[in-house]
């Protein structure tokens, strides 16, 4: 009966070929600390960082997902976190405004490539750090965003979302600083499905979360804080990093495939899988 019902499961579990925009960590290094991960003394191996994700990029390709590349620029040693720099949505690009001095020039290396590749980019005016605190569920109530707020991205740039997008946002407040921004705490595994760790929100924000999701598969603190909720979903395979075993079994058991990566360097910085790939959605 039991064996019955989780081929039900996985069956049901369609993968989805994705776009994806990652940056090379070539300039990595923890120069500055600007969220609780980071820690200033603590040396970074830039080429083990370079080599773990390059395996993340070849096992995103490896699922049959095309993976764009942008070029690292000087002095920007966050641009690895590629999520951050914009949020895309049905070929409208809604660009980055970062909160920290420290990384506002990236948003314009992102525009650069929105800008070149034909997408329809549309400025912010207000702050928020892109994929880092935006995530789309197409097939939730016809195409969600939801959106947080509390460190980085204000709730005015979630205003401007939906403006820019024309789709639902939910605003949730993030009230844990070790989880700052929303794709630390909250991923999509489908197009209708959530992860989340719910200590990371407000109590407000958890309701919200329950009503819209009554069916989410729940993380606990320590799923949280190996960095499992900040993975990269197709539908089916879920991309996670493999301090996050806990996480993973969690989501085999939901009828998803996990796949492990290292990525202990990048860490460091305050992110995992998810940080370094933005979703184009054409
Ligand atoms: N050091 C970066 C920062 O604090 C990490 C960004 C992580 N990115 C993410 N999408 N959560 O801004």
């Amino acid at each position: 009966m039991q064996r019955t019902y989780s081929l039900c499961v996985s069956q049901q579990r369609m993968p989805r070929n994705r776009t994806y925009l990652m940056c090379p960590p070539e300039r990595y290094e923890v120069a500055y600390a600007i969220n609780p991960w980071m820690d200033t003394t603590t040396p970074v191996d830039t080429e083990l960082a370079l080599k773990q994700w390059e395996r993340l990029r070849e096992t995103l390709s490896g699922l049959g997902h095309t993976v764009h590349v942008l070029a690292p620029e000087p002095h920007l040693p966050d641009m690895v976190y590629a999520a951050n720099g914009a949020f895309t949505v049905d070929g409208v690009s809604y660009g980055a405004r970062f909160k920290y001095a420290q990384r506002t020039a990236e948003a314009a290396a992102h525009r650069a490539f929105y800008d070149a590749g034909g997408w329809e980019f549309r400025a912010p005016t207000q702050t928020n750090e892109g994929e880092g605190d935006f995530a789309y569920l197409p097939a939730a109530y016809g195409g969600m965003v939801l959106a947080g707020y509390g460190f980085r991205t204000e709730p005015a740039a979630h205003v401007e979302a939906q403006d820019v997008l024309g789709r639902p946002v939910v605003s949730l407040h993030l009230v844990d600083p070790r989880f700052y921004h929303l794709d630390t705490a909250l991923a999509a595994l489908d197009d209708r499905t959530v992860t989340y760790y719910p200590g990371a929100f407000s109590t407000a924000a958890q309701r919200v979360l329950r009503q819209l999701f009554p069916d989410a598969v729940l993380a606990g603190e320590a799923d949280a804080y190996a960095f499992g909720l900040n993975l990269v979903s197709d539908g089916r395979n879920v991309v996670l990093n493999s301090e996050a075993t806990g996480m993973a079994r969690k989501v085999e058991a939901a009828g998803y495939t996990p796949v492990l990566v290292e990525l202990s360097e990048l860490k460091k910085g305050g992110g995992s899988v998810k940080c370094c790939v933005a979703e184009l959605r054409p």
